[in-house]
Formats: structure tokens, sequence, C-alpha cells
């Protein structure tokens, strides 16, 4: 998609839902959530968030995330059940109601990262425990790491950020039990090589991802939310990553470390009220969401033009 499309699309995003017929509503940064009789639509709007925060809105993400968590849910239901039902709407998924389990699975396969919560900004300040793991000397930033490693954080409330915690210290805390811990983070291991094998064969290199499971009625575990979008996770492009790192310059991502790289060049960090975006960096964002989707999917992306709000309420019966 060119530049002045997404330019002229800046003015149509969707950044939020108000529809009282369709259940129990419930804000998330990204997502507009309604639950009626044990099942959830998720409603991926526009918006985008980092640092725990929401910064604004990009044309056609909330698109990109639903087709792109759908794709990914297709091609790994034999690696781990999911909540998936149906997809109603360009941006609307219908899924299984769960119970959540309160803990973010991370699963990291490089050595880098640039928030509070990163494994490279916790090593470059000399740090060596991360997690319950114990990370060996002399890794440079952006290094493949020897094998991934799950990271889990505790999910925090709205506003307040995540923290990065470890196996033993949740399940002392009995935020989750150590057997079902143990599954869902080797479900979350395969899951990961999965997707990395997807990804190199279209030539990226999935980085690190997280994962949320959850309990449907009848006490299966499965993935909720989202899996291997680039909100969720980092890709780098694979043939230009060695001869970036040799020139002692940062990978070529396709996910929301471009935004957060612009707030951290401003000083911004995630506390007290975000600068706003600029419409260049929404564009580009946009750029790299849709080039994301295409380079995975193997698909070019149809944006939906329709006025949102009004299509939302025909597809979903609002
Ligand atoms: N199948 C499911 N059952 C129950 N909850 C779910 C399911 N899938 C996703 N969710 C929850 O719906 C919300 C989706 O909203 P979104 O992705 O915007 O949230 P978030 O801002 O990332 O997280 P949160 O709002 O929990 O801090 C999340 O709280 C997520 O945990
Ligand atoms: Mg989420």
């Amino acid at each position: 998609m060119t530049d002045a499309a997404l330019r002229e699309a800046l003015s149509r995003t969707l950044a939020g839902t108000n529809f009282a017929s369709l259940g129990k509503r419930y804000e998330g940064k990204v997502r507009d959530t309604y639950t009626r009789d044990g099942t959830r639509l998720l409603i991926a709007t526009d918006r985008i968030s980092a640092f725990d925060r929401v910064l604004g809105t990009i044309p056609w993400k909330g698109q990109v995330l639903t087709q792109l968590a759908a794709y990914w849910f297709r091609q790994t239901t034999e690696v781990a059940p999911n909540h998936m039902i149906d997809v109603p709407d360009p941006c609307v998924m219908r899924v299984k109601d769960c119970a959540p389990f309160h803990v973010e699975f991370v699963v990291r396969g490089y050595a880098t990262g640039n928030t509070s919560t990163s494994l490279w900004t916790h090593y470059a300040r000399g740090e060596r425990n991360y997690a319950g793991y114990k990370l060996p000397e002399g890794l440079k930033k952006h290094q493949h790491l020897e094998a991934p490693l799950v990271t889990p954080a505790t999910k925090a409330p709205k506003g307040e950020h995540d923290v990065t915690t470890c196996r033993d210290d949740l399940v002392a805390r009995r935020a989750i039990g150590a057997e079902e811990y143990d599954a869902i983070a080797s479900m979350a291991l395969s899951l990961f090589e999965r997707g990395q094998a997807i990804a190199r064969s279209r030539g990226l290199l999935l980085v690190d991802t997280k994962y949320e499971f959850g309990r449907t009625s009848d006490g299966t575990i499965v993935v909720i939310d989202e899996i291997h979008t680039p909100d969720s996770s980092r890709y780098w492009i694979e043939s230009s990553y060695e001869s970036r790192l040799a020139q002692g310059q940062d990978p070529e991502g396709l996910d929301k470390d471009y935004v957060r790289n612009f707030y951290l060049s401003l000083g911004y960090k995630g506390d007290g009220p975000p600068p706003a975006m600029t419409d260049e960096v929404r564009v580009e964002a946009a750029g790299r969401y849709i080039q994301a989707y295409e380079r995975i999917t193997n698909e070019v992306f149809v944006p939906n033009e329709e006025e949102p709000i009004s299509r939302l309420e025909r597809t979903l019966g609002a």
C-alpha cells in the first residue's frame, strides 16, 4: 500500500467502540471485548500501546492483528489448542471465553529489547540473573541465545507496568500450579519453535513473543488473546540481520520497536502522559504492520475501506 493511501486513512481509524447490546464490555489497551454466554468478541481497534500506555491509532492495525492472529492460530492448532471460534469481521475474532492465567508467557530467542523489562536492558546493566536463568558472559546486543528462554511476567493492572518474574516465584506465590506452569511453558516453547520455522521460511526471524493462556469451561488449557502478531512479537528481516550487526546497526524490525524507538528518542520511557505520535510515525508504523502481514501470510493485504463502526454494527448485529 502507498504512503499516500496510508496518510489518507489516518483520519478514519477505529479508536474505540461502545456496543451496549453485545455483552459485558471490557476495554483493553488494544482490544474492546464483549462477553456473553461463554463467548467473547475481541474487537481489535487501531489503538497502539507501548510502555503499557495507549499512544494513538495506526491505520489498518486492527485488521492486520486480527487476520494475522487468525492465520497463526490456524497454523498452530496441532501444536497447542487455542480459543478461536471464527472471524465475523475483518477486525473481530469470536473466541471461547476462558479463565485466564494472570501470567504472560514471554519466550525470547535473542538478547535484545530496550524497555525496562527487556533481557538486554538487564544484561547491559551487568545483571546475569534473569527470570530464574543464569545468562552467560560475553553476550552481544541482538545476539541469538543458545536456546529460547521462557521469561514469565505478571500481568499488571491497567496503567501499571508488567514485572518479569520466574517460575519458582510464581509457583511460591500460588499464581499458578507447578504442573500447570510446566505444561504451559512447554506448549509455549513448541509454539515458538513452529513460529520461528514458519517465519524463517518467509525470510523473517521471530525474535521473541508473548503468549497468554486460559482454561475453557471444560478445563482445557488453550492459547488466548493473540499469537505471533507484531504487537506481541518482535520480527527481524533475516537477510540484513548479520550485516547490520557487523556494522553496529540495529536489525530491521517489522514490529512495535519502531514506535518504541521513536518515543525513546524523545526521552519518553512510559512515565507520565506520552507525547503525540507524528503522522509520519503513524504512516511508517502502518507500513511495517502491513509488511509483516504480507510477508508472513505470503498474501497481499486487502484493507477493508468501509467505515468501521457501521460495518461492525452490521457484521456483529450490534
Ligand atoms: N479467550 C479469552 N478469554 C478471556 N479473556 C481473554 C481471551 N482472549 C483475550 N482475553 C483478554 O482480553 C483482553 C484483550 O485486550 P487487549 O489485548 O487490548 O488487552 P491488553 O491491554 O493487552 O491487556 P490487559 O487489558 O489485560 O492489560 C485481555 O485482557 C486478554 O487477557
Ligand atoms: Mg493483549
